[in-house]
């Protein structure tokens, strides 16, 4: 059923498996060999809405606010279906399932790096909306998020996860490859840029640029309300969005909150000054010569 799609008898006994895609390593509970080419090959259509993120930069957020712009406010779509089937992830197993064949705009959801989906992408003008997220925020979630997810490895220490996470060895790959991979992409996609900080600054501003872009004008009330409904505050407490509809064997809700802050910055509390420094090296030798700017 809708409900338990991400949590179904196929993902449960794949928990333990890794799939990779080019050296890239993803939970085998929701990918496999065959999901993974599907979301390759996948026709888009030019009405498709895709939200893309590296994990942990905002995605559930989009989701929710994305459902409710199309619902035009009206809450019973995000408070009666799950998140994962409102807004699929292109490449998990069960994407092919819950994909709608009619003829409104689908909310789709990807983590995949550009390289993978460019060819499929660039057939279509397909909506793309990319959230980026202060990495060291991101390190800090997932590193929480690998505590409670059972189908990911254990992460150690925040230092252990933290190296892996620089050298891109964690599950979904290198942060970087992500966010150089989808930037700067506005000639090959209809791609619209925002980033977390953006949203939590200015979450009312942030939902009328994304009608702006989507081509749905909203009238001021409904996007109050959307606005209301969004908040980390009240969206923590929605089952359809804070996946504690996922068993514990999955995803185990006594190590941690999937909603777990909601905040910006909260690296401060996590990094010692020694990790803020090898990271902003990195971070430089990275980004050099890509000519992103963030104000995180
Ligand atoms: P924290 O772990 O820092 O709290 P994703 O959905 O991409 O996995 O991202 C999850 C992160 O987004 C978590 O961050 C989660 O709390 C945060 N988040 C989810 N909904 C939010 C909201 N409405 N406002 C702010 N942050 C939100």
């Amino acid at each position: 059923s809708i409900t338990t799609a991400a949590a179904d008898q196929e993902s449960m006994d794949r928990m333990e498996v890794v799939e990779t895609l080019c050296g890239i390593n993803l939970p085998g509970h929701l990918h496999t060999k065959e999901s993974l080419q599907f979301a390759q090959d996948f026709e888009f259509r030019d009405n498709d809405v895709v939200i893309v993120t590296y994990p942990k930069s905002g995605t559930t957020w989009m989701q929710e606010i994305l459902t409710l712009i199309y619902s035009k406010g009206d809450s019973m779509p995000a408070e009666n279906i799950p998140n994962w089937a409102r807004a699929p992830w292109l490449e998990q197993h069960y994407f092919k399932d819950l994909v709608r064949n009619g003829s409104g705009p689908r909310l789709i959801t990807t983590h995949l790096q550009y390289r993978f989906l460019a060819k499929a992408l660039g057939r279509s003008k397909a909506k793309v909306i990319y959230i980026t997220r202060n990495p060291k925020d991101v390190a800090v979630s997932f590193y929480h998020f690998h505590k409670m997810a059972n189908f990911l490895p254990d992460p150690g220490s925040f230092n252990d996860l933290l190296k892996k996470f620089l050298d891109g060895t964690v599950s979904f790959g290198s942060w970087f490859d992500h966010v150089k991979g989808w930037h700067n992409q506005k000639n090959a996609v209809n791609i619209f840029y925002i980033t977390y900080e953006e949203m939590k600054m200015d979450l009312r501003g942030s939902i009328e640029r994304l009608c702006n872009f989507l081509h749905f004008p909203l009238l001021p009330a409904v996007v109050d309300s959307i606005h209301k409904h969004c908040t980390f505050t009240n969206m923590k407490d929605n089952k359809m969005a804070n996946y504690t509809l996922i068993p514990n064997e999955i995803m185990d809700h006594q190590k941690g909150k999937f909603m777990r802050k909601g905040e910006v910055g909260d690296w401060k509390r996590h990094f010692t000054v020694e990790q803020s420094i090898i990271f902003d090296n990195i971070y430089e030798d990275e980004m050099r010569g890509t000519s992103l700017q963030f104000t995180w």
